[in-house]
């Protein structure tokens, strides 16, 4: 696996973690899949991926009750991140919110907290102080954002008093490249680090058919002997400050996945997607 820096910390992390949106259940919670879930994210975790990402509104919880288990005897060896809903912004509920959360992923600490969209009923200044409070109390190790633009992060940092905020989760695929505009060199410029969700623009980079920019994706595949997913996964890594958590329940999926790091895309290759994708 490979490793960057988490924000301006000294953390490194990996660059390809484990999304869970959906293991555990989606809106609701669903069990019935949970051993596959399990299999799955253990199998991302032996091949390298020892950075979980999940939230407590995914299967209502259950995501992160399933995390416990897949995790259970190598927490420490684990970078560990989930998510407060925007419902729950305000200072008491973000504390409640996360004792909750410890308590479902069954450790007393969490990695990463992240913000998982903002809420406008609730001045951000009241989540970050409740937000820095857990980072007190050891609680909390990191604090993250996700779906922040770039005002809001600014707002977010002005917030807190000692701590960094040290990442914002935002949709990044070779289909959406919207934070190319503006938040992508802002978070190269402050040292923030972007976790790109959906990265497979959840599924379709490898189901599409039709098109040049889909011919072109495996003329570069081909040329790589990798499939359009690792050759996606590639192209998001190249950036520096860019980690990914693709989503995989299948195993086969699981292994394609970790096969996205340890080459590189030549710059030509690089050239010739950011021109057929843009
Ligand atoms: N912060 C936010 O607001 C937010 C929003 C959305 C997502 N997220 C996070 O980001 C994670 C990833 O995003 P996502 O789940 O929306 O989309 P994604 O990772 O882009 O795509 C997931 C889909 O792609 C399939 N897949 C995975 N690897 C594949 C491969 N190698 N070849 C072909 N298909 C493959 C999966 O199928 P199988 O499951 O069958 O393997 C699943 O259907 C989420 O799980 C969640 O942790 C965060």
């Amino acid at each position: 696996m490979e490793f960057k820096t988490l924000g301006v910390t000294g953390v490194k992390i990996p660059v390809l973690g484990l999304g869970t949106w959906g293991i555990g259940g989606l809106m609701s919670s669903d069990s019935k899949n949970d051993g596959i879930g399990v299999q799955a994210i253990r199998l991302g975790l032996d091949l390298g991926m020892r950075f979980v990402d999940t939230a407590e509104m995914y299967g209502r919880g259950h995501s992160e009750e399933v995390v416990a288990v897949a995790t259970k005897d190598q927490r420490e060896s684990i970078f560990l991140a989930t998510k407060v809903s925007a419902e729950h912004l305000a200072y008491d509920d973000v504390l409640r919110s996360c004792e909750a959360s410890l308590k479902r992923l069954r450790t007393q600490y969490i990695d990463l907290y992240q913000v998982h969209w903002p809420n406008s009923r609730i001045p951000l200044s009241e989540t970050m102080k409740s937000m820095e409070r857990l980072v007190n109390e050891g609680k909390v190790r990191h604090i993250g954002v996700s779906n922040f633009s770039v005002r809001q992060v600014t707002e977010a940092q002005k917030a807190l008093s000692k701590t960094r905020i040290v990442s914002n989760q935002v949709e990044y695929s070779l289909t959406e490249r919207s934070i190319e505009r503006d938040l992508l060199p802002f978070a190269e410029r402050e040292g923030i680090t972007i976790i790109a969700y959906s990265p497979l623009a959840r599924g379709q980079i490898s189901e599409q058919t039709r098109g040049d920019r889909w011919n072109i994706l495996d003329q570069v595949a081909e040329a790589t002997r990798k499939t359009r997913s690792q050759v996606a996964l590639n192209w998001l890594l190249l950036k520096p400050t860019v980690v990914a958590i693709p989503k995989a329940s299948n195993l086969r999926h699981v292994k394609e996945n970790a096969g996205a790091v340890g080459w590189s895309l030549t710059e030509g290759q690089q050239d010739r997607l950011n021109e057929a994708f843009k």
